[in-house]
This record gives structure tokens, C-alpha cells and sequence, in this order.
């Protein structure tokens, strides 16, 4: 900046323009809406049924009817979108997926149920293989490596069998190389122009992800780790030539994960791009900010709340957040 932008003390005086709620709702730079959210939920097999996830307060798996219920709430509170995670029984994991493009599995049958309930509620998947690995990981393994090619076919096949269901929105969240695009043209091609993509383009090797791991039971599954496809954590030019790829391969969005420890990345993708650029608060920052509160050391309401404007703050157009609700109802008062 170069012309002054105050005048020097005392005729210039920050605290003034702090010194009223009225005023500082004048001049403040970054507002929160409910439209901001994306709320991943966890879905399981079964009726009227809901499961608390220990590591992760106030979140549980719920039955597809319970997802419904929880959906139509989401979207009377102003939350756009929600993002489907399944719990998939041990029973239909192998190790060739095959589950994951069954057109009636667990994730496929909850897009339908509430794509019939609630249509305006934008309705995001997950593109990945791990919940229904044997091995846990999100690309088929042979011989203990994961392999890539192979693996963007089989996600081709999930992307199309979940836009069938029905979904607005794919996520692919494998970090497979080649993936964008082999799904991009698979849906132009078979009649879903409309389906938008947002892509996990810079996905980290994080230590955040453990709850998560638990929630969609692949903590016990995971042999060895996600290294040689997720991002270093180390790393900042990679992850902005891994969004310029994705979106010169077809991605509408793209997203920076985990969150809070990775605002540098969304301030610079947002900078450099200017595209619709979201954020993914993890499962581990969601566990943080709560144990913490349950022990008394912080106060809920207020972490959750600046923990979410930081990341408008840096840029990004929204957040994936297991706190949509909980914030959603705080912002509409
Ligand atoms: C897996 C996937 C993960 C998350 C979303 N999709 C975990 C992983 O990569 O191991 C993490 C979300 C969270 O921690 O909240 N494809």
C-alpha cells in the first residue's frame, strides 16, 4: 500500500472504529452466512438408527432415513450442501471395490433418498476407494503398491454410478493423477454436463484425518500410509500446479485439505486462480477445537465460530465443516 491509510497518532486512531458493536459491524471485512457450509455426514445400513462416533462429539453415523431428516434440517437452516461419507460393513470390502460402483450401495441409496426428499439440497459424493478396500487405501493395491491408472478407471465407474443416483456434486478425494479428466469426459459423455466437480486438488498426507478413519471404520483396514499419493505436508508449489492441472482437466472447484493448519495454501490458491476454491475443516480439527471445550480450556461457540471466519478471512468461498449446523443456527440467531 502506498497512499497513507491513516493519518499518524493521536489524529489517527485505530480503536475508534472499534469502539461500538455498531461500528464495528460497519467496517467489518468477512461475513459468515449459512450458505458458506458443506456438511459432511456419515451414513450406515439400517433403520432409525444413529451411532455417536467417539473422537468426533455431537456427530453420528445415521441410517439413510436419519440422513434424510438430518438433511431437510441442514437445509431449513440455510446450508446448501451436504456430502455423503458411508460406513461400509466389513462384509462388502475387497479388494477390487467392486461396491463402490454398485448402483445400490450404501452411498448411491442415501444421494436418492434425499435428492427425493429435499431436492433444492445440493448433494455432494465421495470419489475415492478406501471405504471399500479391503486394505483401506483409496487406489486398488497390487503388490503393495498403490496403483493409479488402474484406480482412476474404477473412479471413473463410482463417478458415473453416483451421478446416476443423482449427485450435483463429485469429490474425488483420491489423489490419483489423471482422475479429473478421465471423469470429466466420462460425464460429458454419458449425459451429465451439469454435474459439477470439486476436486480435493491439494489433499495432504495429514495426521488430521484419524477420526474420520474411525468414523467410516477404515482405522483398523489401513496398511502403511497415504505418502505416495496425498501431498507432503511440506510442500506449496505443488499444491498450486496440482489446481491449475485439475482445472485444465475439467474441475469446477477445488478444495484445500486439511483446514486451519493449511490457510496459506487457500490464500494463495484463491490469489492465484480466482476460482470457487472451498476448504475441508477435518474430522482432527473438529476433534481438537471440542476436546478442548469439554475440558473446559475453550469456549465452543466462540472457537467454532472464528475457526470458520478464518477461512473466509483467507479466501475461500466455503468450508466443509461438521459444525454446519451447529454455526448455521448461531449466524440465524
Ligand atoms: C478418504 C477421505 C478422508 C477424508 C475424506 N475422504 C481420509 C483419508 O484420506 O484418509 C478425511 C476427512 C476428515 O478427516 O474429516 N478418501
Amino acid at each position: 500500500m502506498k497512499t497513507p491509510i491513516a493519518a499518524d497518532f493521536p489524529k489517527g486512531r485505530f480503536r475508534r472504529l472499534r469502539s461500538s458493536a455498531g461500528l464495528r459491524n460497519m467496517v467489518r471485512e468477512t461475513v459468515l452466512t449459512p450458505h458458506d457450509f458443506i456438511w459432511p455426514i456419515f451414513v450406515m445400513d439400517g433403520t432409525d438408527g444413529a451411532e455417536p462416533i467417539a473422537s468426533m462429539p455431537a456427530v453420528s453415523r445415521l441410517t439413510v432415513d436419519r440422513a434424510v431428516v438430518a438433511a431437510k434440517e441442514a437445509y431449513s437452516l440455510g446450508i446448501p450442501a451436504i456430502c455423503i461419507f458411508p460406513y461400509t460393513n466389513q462384509g462388502l470390502k475387497t479388494e477390487d471395490c467392486a461396491e463402490a460402483w454398485n448402483p445400490n450401495n450404501l452411498s448411491n441409496r442415501t444421494v436418492r433418498a434425499i435428492k427425493d426428499a429435499v431436492p433444492d439440497m445440493v448433494v455432494m459424493t465421495d470419489v475415492a476407494l478406501d471405504p471399500y478396500n479391503i486394505n483401506g487405501h483409496d487406489g486398488f493395491v497390487v503388490e503393495g503398491e498403490i496403483v493409479n491408472d488402474q484406480t482412476v478407471e474404477a473412479l471413473v465407474k463410482m463417478t458415473l454410478s453416483q451421478a446416476e443416483a443423482g449427485a450435483d456434486i463429485i469429490g474425488p478425494s483420491d489423489m490419483m493423477d489423471g482422475r479429473i479428466g478421465a471423469m470429466r469426459d466420462a460425464l460429458e459423455s454419458n449425459g451429465h454436463k451439469n454435474v459439477a466437480i470439486l476436486s480435493y486438488s491439494a489433499k495432504y498426507a495429514s495426521g488430521f484425518y484419524g477420526p474420520f478413519r474411525d468414523a467410516v471404520g477404515a482405522s483398523g483396514a489401513l496398511k502403511g500410509d497415504k505418502k505416495t499419493y496425498q501431498m507432503d505436508p511440506a510442500n506449496t508449489d505443488e499444491a498450486i500446479r496440482l489446481v491449475h492441472r485439475d482445472l485444465n482437466e475439467g474441475a469446477d472447484m477445488v478444495m484445500v485439505k486439511p483446514g486451519m493448519p493449511y490457510l496459506d495454501i487457500c490464500q494463495r490458491v484463491k490469489t492465484e486462480f480466482g476460482v470457487p476454491t472451498f476448504a475441508y475443516q477435518v474430522s482432527g480439527e473438529y476433534a481438537m477445537i471440542n476436546a478442548a471445550a469439554q475440558n473446559g480450556w475453550l469456549d465452543h461457540d466462540q472457537v467454532m465460530m472464528e475457526s470458520l471466519l478464518a477461512f473466509k478471512r483467507a479466501g475461500c468461498d466455503g468450508i466443509l465443516t461438521y459444525f454446519a449446523p451447529a454455526a448455521a443456527k448461531i449466524l440465524n440467531g
